[in-house]
């Protein structure tokens, strides 16, 4: 186990906010985080994974807690394998090392960053794919009582970038310790999102041909096309969520916007990519002050140097009231944010 006092969060955000806590506390077993909840650790607590999808408004007053419980076991049938990862170990390290031993599933979400834990409690998504199709339990600490509790799937309540440790009265008080996902020995690619068909056909390769591996590399490369890297310029990936709108109110959108971009959640329902009406906005590639919008994904904002929370969370509200006034849709960040006081 690890302590600091007085800790600087640089780097444990990947936007890169120089915000500190009072205390931060690595551990690296669930008995180790056991004892430290018996010892009554300053609060509050705030557990975080790889502070990929976090907004620091200012200093933390109390004690960050990380997983350092790292491991993966397998236990494979004939059909399936069952994979248990430590909540600490990175989510594409997990991607990788299923993938290179025949284990499919989790291809399409290739290079999200962050950590196994919060892939349970984030549900990440991309190209068509979601943590929570693979996801078969999630074992947990309460933090309230340092008692154990495993969740089963369908207890987890899982929505889009939703769970139930999301949900206000679950928020804050659940520690992943381990994550474990059901794949398959057969490959069954998922290709119809996000331009994977035209990518493929730009390379050269057949559907019926391809190999996990190298739909793994088209979503590493499409991904590294669009999406900036926080170790050379901070951000949290997707800003906000894309909402999810009535029937009725899209199709009086596409009157005005024939262009606009949608997925079908269901019947009535569908769902609006906010980058690109943060893109019509005139936003992509703009600054506010030290905080800015990529100028390859407009759903992604930017440290531009030295930026401060408030900086960033300055350019979300004025963003958001233009998404409002220009299309009447409000939407929502996807990024956790955590006020100066702890609670969140
Ligand atoms: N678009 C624009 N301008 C922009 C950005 C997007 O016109 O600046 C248009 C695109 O041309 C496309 C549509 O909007 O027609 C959707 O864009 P894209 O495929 O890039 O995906 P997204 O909806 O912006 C979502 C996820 C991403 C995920 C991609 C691919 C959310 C909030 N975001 O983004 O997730 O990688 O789909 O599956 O659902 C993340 O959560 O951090 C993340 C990166």
């Amino acid at each position: 186990m690890t302590k600091y006092e007085n800790y600087s969060l640089r780097n444990h955000n990947t936007f890169g906010i120089d915000a500190r806590c009072r205390f931060f506390v690595e551990y690296d077993t669930p008995e180790e985080l056991h004892d430290l909840l018996l010892a009554s650790p300053a609060m509050p607590l705030l557990h975080i994974g790889g502070g990929s999808n976090l907004l620091f408004l200012g200093d933390f007053p109390g004690t960050v807690l990380h997983s350092g419980i790292r491991g993966i076991e397998a236990e494979e049938d004939e059909t399936a394998v069952r994979v248990r990862v430590g909540a600490a170990v990175q989510w594409d390290d997990v991607v990788d090392y299923t993938l290179s031993r025949g284990w499919y599933g989790l291809e399409n979400l290739s290079l999200i960053p962050g950590e196994a834990g919060a892939s349970a409690v984030q549900n990440i998504g991309a190209y068509g794919s979601e943590a929570k199709d693979y996801i078969e339990r999630v074992e947990c600490m309460d933090l309230h009582t340092g008692q154990r509790r495993t969740f089963r799937n369908e207890e987890c309540c899982y929505g889009y970038r939703q769970s139930l440790f999301k949900q206000e009265e679950h928020r804050g008080r659940w520690a992943v310790l381990y994550v474990t996902y059901r794949l398959s020995k057969t490959f069954s690619p998922r290709l119809d999102y996000g331009g994977i068909r035209a990518e493929l056909e730009n390379r050269g390769l057949a559907a019926e041909t391809l190999t996990a591996q190298q739909l793994r590399q088209v979503i590493i490369d499409i991904r590294r096309a669009k999406l900036p890297d926080p170790r050379q310029q901070g951000n949290a990936g997707s800003f906000f969520m894309n909402p999810v709108v009535p029937r009725e109110q899209y199709e009086a959108l596409l009157a005005r916007y024939p262009q606009m971009p949608h997925y079908d959640v269901d019947d009535s329902h569908v769902k609006i990519p906010a980058g690109w009406m943060i893109d019509r906005c005139g936003w992509k590639g703009r600054a506010l002050g030290r905080a800015g919008v990529h100028d390859r994904q407009a759903l992604v904002l930017v440290n531009l140097g030295n930026a401060s929370g408030q900086d960033v969370l300055h350019l979300c509200e004025v963003i958001r009231n233009d998404v409002r006034e220009q299309f009447g849709i409000d939407i929502h960040p996807e990024v956790n944010f955590i006020p100066a006081s702890g609670r969140q």
